[in-house]
């Protein structure tokens, strides 16, 4: 397999105010690594990897559109196409939560360390169980019946991932720390089976901390950040994200000053569930292209997916930009890579740039004076999911009481 390459970005020494008393944190930091196969293989794209990235973001919002719905009892207003999840034609190998940004978490009476994913894209927190079968070899395994703090509920659950194989497993109750801070009674998924995407060639960390809203749960529980809350454990609450190639962390608690300058724009969220907010325009030289639109903010998705016609249309004012369909796959597109516009994202009033280079995911082939393009046209109901390629562009703050969303220049 060619994806084998990795990077591990050099990360900021711990920062946390090491209160040994009982009051709660003002604010503590986790770092964070980085870790992924090149969207490219020297310079060029990887066909499979990109299309099978398209296909998992199309998943995992089937997946929240469907715990939406289990849990209010409404169709996600943004499902306007009653997307259904589908199988992806690419590669199972390649295929699921490849690029993604990890810490550690601990787990358990005694406690266990796991190295797990924070998604603001999904709610549900799970680590291989003690019943699961090869698929989870190789990953640190959650021992449930070892830690004598954990209590069975009784319920199964089990999540549809992109290449038609599900994880699946039983949720049980247990006490869990992050950088320090202890939650208890925390619902957590000990998988018995594990899709593809997981198995530790193709995800590294054991597990996954989703850190959306409780609506678009499956378990239908509290995600880890709103136990923490309620559990009176962290003093403010909201949680922030720095996911730049200088560094990143999660921030929790509030935010890192020493991370952003100048103010935060906040966008309130438009429907409880996903980190789902307005987004005024994308803009390409400075001009508005297509606008009025919704994004969900997502730290587990690498690329910008947007609606295919926003997206064909944002293309279109772009001066030799061309159709990639044939040559890269379905929703791509091409810029000159010797010419890489300014695109930027508008939110609350505030347009935010994105780097030619975090733009640029690699040439279209051996040779070629042809760039794919970091945003990617697929229809995953009426929202555009804004990944890690605008991400690694911002200071990200995620407030849970207030449900906004804020963007601050990186200091
Ligand atoms: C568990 O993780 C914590 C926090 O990252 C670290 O300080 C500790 O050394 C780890 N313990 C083990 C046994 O790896
Ligand atoms: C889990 O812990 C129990 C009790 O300590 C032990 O008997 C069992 O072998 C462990 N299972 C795994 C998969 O490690
Ligand atoms: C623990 O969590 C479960 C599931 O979220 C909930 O039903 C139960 O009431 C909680 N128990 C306590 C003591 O908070
Ligand atoms: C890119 O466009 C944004 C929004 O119009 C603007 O604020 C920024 O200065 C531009 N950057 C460059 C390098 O031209
Ligand atoms: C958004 O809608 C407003 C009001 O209908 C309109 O004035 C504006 O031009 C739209 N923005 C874009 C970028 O289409
Ligand atoms: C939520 O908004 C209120 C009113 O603007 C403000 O007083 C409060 O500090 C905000 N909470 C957080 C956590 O930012």
């Amino acid at each position: 397999m060619a994806l084998t390459f990795f990077w591990i970005l050099a990360v900021p020494p711990l920062l946390c105010s090491a209160l040994p008393s009982t009051t709660p944190h003002v604010g503590i930091s986790i770092p964070l690594s980085k870790r992924t196969p090149q969207l490219s293989v020297n310079g060029v794209v990887d066909r499979d990897f990109l299309n099978a990235q398209v296909n998992k973001v199309h998943n995992k919002i089937a997946r929240g559109f469907a715990a939406y719905k289990k849990n209010t009892g409404k169709v996600h207003p943004s499902n306007t196409k009653h997307i259904t999840r589908r199988s992806t034609g690419a590669d199972a190998l390649q295929d699921d939560s490849q690029v993604l940004w990890q810490g550690t978490v601990q787990v358990g009476t005694p406690a266990v360390n796991f190295t797990v994913d924070f998604d603001t894209g999904s709610s549900d927190f799970f680590l291989p169980g003690p019943d699961c079968d090869s698929s989870c070899d190789g990953h640190t395994i959650y021992n449930t019946s070892s830690s004598s703090s954990a209590e069975d509920q009784d319920q199964k659950f089990s999540l549809a991932y992109g290449d038609g194989s599900t994880v699946e497993g039983n949720i049980f109750t247990d006490t869990f720390t992050i950088a320090g801070l202890t939650g208890t009674n925390q619902s957590i998924g000990a998988a018995t089976t594990y899709s593809s995407g997981f198995s530790i060639d193709n995800f590294q960390p054991d597990g996954l901390v989703g850190m959306a809203f409780k609506e678009i749960s499956d378990f239908g529980d509290d995600p880890v950040f709103q136990t923490l809350v309620s559990q009176g454990v962290v003093t403010a609450p909201e949680f922030a994200f720095e996911l730049s190639t200088s560094g990143a962390e999660l921030f929790l608690g509030g935010v890192n000053t020493n991370k952003f300058t100048g103010s935060f724009t906040t966008s309130q969220v438009s429907n409880t569930g996903f980190w789902q907010i307005s987004m005024d325009s994308a803009n390409v030289d400075g001009e508005a292209v297509v606008g009025n639109l919704s994004a969900i903010i997502d730290t587990g998705t690498t690329l910008i997916i947007g609606d295919t016609k926003s997206v064909s249309e944002l293309y279109d004012s772009i001066s030799g930009s061309k159709d990639a369909s044939q040559t890269v796959g379905d929703g791509y597109f091409t810029v000159p890579c010797d010419s890489i516009p300014n695109i930027s994202l508008t939110f609350g009033g505030k347009a935010f740039s994105i780097s030619a280079d975090t733009f640029n995911v690699g040439q279209a082939e051996q040779g070629s004076s042809d760039c794919i393009g970091g945003i990617v046209g697929e229809d995953v109901g009426d929202a555009w999911v804004v990944g890690d390629v605008f991400l690694q562009n911002v200071y990200t703050s995620f407030n849970v009481e207030n449900e906004t969303v804020g963007f601050a220049s990186l200091a």
